[in-house]
């Protein structure tokens, strides 16, 4: 998962936590105004008010609404949640709003600093929410296709981190830029919508980029990227990774954000270091966070995590008969696996720019 650099409070639940410092009914009413203002949030982002009041002075429900070429009736109402849940400032004497300062780097813009991107998810979980609850008395999970917009979520969501430091940063982790300027063979796993691609193959004109994914709508999103910007090394094929075969024909394989919603990770680990050259590189980025429950509790996305896992990674995971990993099955054991798939070498780095993921470097 993709996330911003904005330091979080510590987790839900820890000894630092909202759980300690209230009392349970006041930090549960919190919690219910909180979420709501959560769901306004995101209604914000999808409709593009959040947007539309930015630049704007402080304006009437009318002006707003014009603005953002929405219901007036609906933006009042939407305008008296974010008022009275402190995002929005009023002036009953004017009858008008404005988006507080302080909020309009932290809910509007393209860049990883957005959470009203990153609040969407939680409208996501409230979608299937239904679908999981009943999992949970028959067991098995759910399909790709059970989550609206899923592929959209995660695109603008890693692309925020991507677009800031996916060249920059993220690639010398894997210590491959040098081979990458001569020209090597990449591809990346479980590409989604193949942003990640597309800028590699960009910034890479000598190498020969390969994105998979057995999502058709996310393979057409990454060729007619490939194609609005004229790239002929970026290719895509929609595909099923735990039936990759492509013995010894790479130099690099990235993997953004995905074994772990794996059915089979161990077949997949293992396909990814058969298509590896001799001294080929795994670059395995993945959530930075413990095995151990007891070592999450002060985590800032704790109860995120778990929660993003139980309705959809290890929910999309069980549903094809998979192991069901979790969104949390933690640095330790993602390490070990990589090793028991044949890496000889595993070093894993946490970057300031984005502290939710672990990057996992792996040698073959
Ligand atoms: C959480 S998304 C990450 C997408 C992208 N790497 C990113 O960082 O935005 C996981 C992606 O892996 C794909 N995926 C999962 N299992 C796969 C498999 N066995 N074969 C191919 N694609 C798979 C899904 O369709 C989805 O696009």
């Amino acid at each position: 998962m993709a996330m911003t650099t904005v330091e979080t409070s510590a987790g839900a639940g820890g000894p630092d936590g909202a759980g300690a410092a209230v009392e349970p009914v006041e930090r549960l009413m919190g919690m219910l105004n909180e979420s709501a203002v959560a769901v306004l949030v995101s209604i914000g982002y999808q409709t593009g008010l959040l947007e539309a009041m930015a630049p704007l002075p402080p304006a009437t429900s009318a002006q707003i609404a014009e603005a953002a070429g929405l219901d007036e009736r609906y933006v009042r109402e939407w305008l008296g949640g974010m008022t009275t849940g402190l995002c929005v400032d009023y002036d009953a004497g004017a009858g008008t709003y404005q988006l507080r300062p302080d909020y309009v780097p932290l809910l509007t813009g393209p860049g990883v600093d957005n959470l009203a991107r990153t609040l969407l998810y939680i409208t996501l979980m409230g979608e299937v929410a239904a679908k999981i609850a009943e999992k949970f008395r028959t067991g098995g999970g759910l399909a790709y296709a059970d989550y609206p917009n899923f592929m959209e979520i995660q695109a603008g969501d890693s692309a925020s981190v991507h677009d800031a430091s996916l060249i920059e940063v993220i690639m010398p982790i894997s210590g491959c830029v040098d081979r990458l300027k001569t020209g090597i063979d990449v591809a990346d796993v479980g590409c989604g919508a193949g942003h990640a691609i597309n800028l590699m193959a960009q910034a890479f004109p000598a190498s020969r980029f390969t994105g998979y994914d057995f999502s058709a709508e996310g393979v057409a999103a990454g060729r007619a990227e490939a194609a609005a910007l004229g790239l002929a090394n970026a290719h895509f094929e929609e595909r099923d990774v735990a039936t990759l075969d492509l013995a010894g024909t790479l130099d690099l394989v990235t993997a953004f954000d995905m074994v772990h919603d794996q059915a089979h990770p161990a077949t997949v680990l293992a396909n990814i270091y058969a298509a590896l050259r001799p001294g080929g590189t795994f670059l395995m980025v993945d959530v930075n966070a413990s095995s151990k429950v007891e070592e999450n509790i002060d985590s800032p996305l704790g109860p995120f995590l778990y929660a993003v896992s139980t309705v959809h990674c290890m929910s999309v995971s069980l549903g094809q008969g998979g192991d069901g990993l979790g969104t949390v099955w933690g640095v330790q054991l993602a390490e070990s696996m990589v090793r028991a798939a044949g890496f000889g070498t595993v070093d894993v780095t946490v970057l300031e720019e984005d502290p939710v993921n672990a990057y996992f470097v792996a040698t073959k």
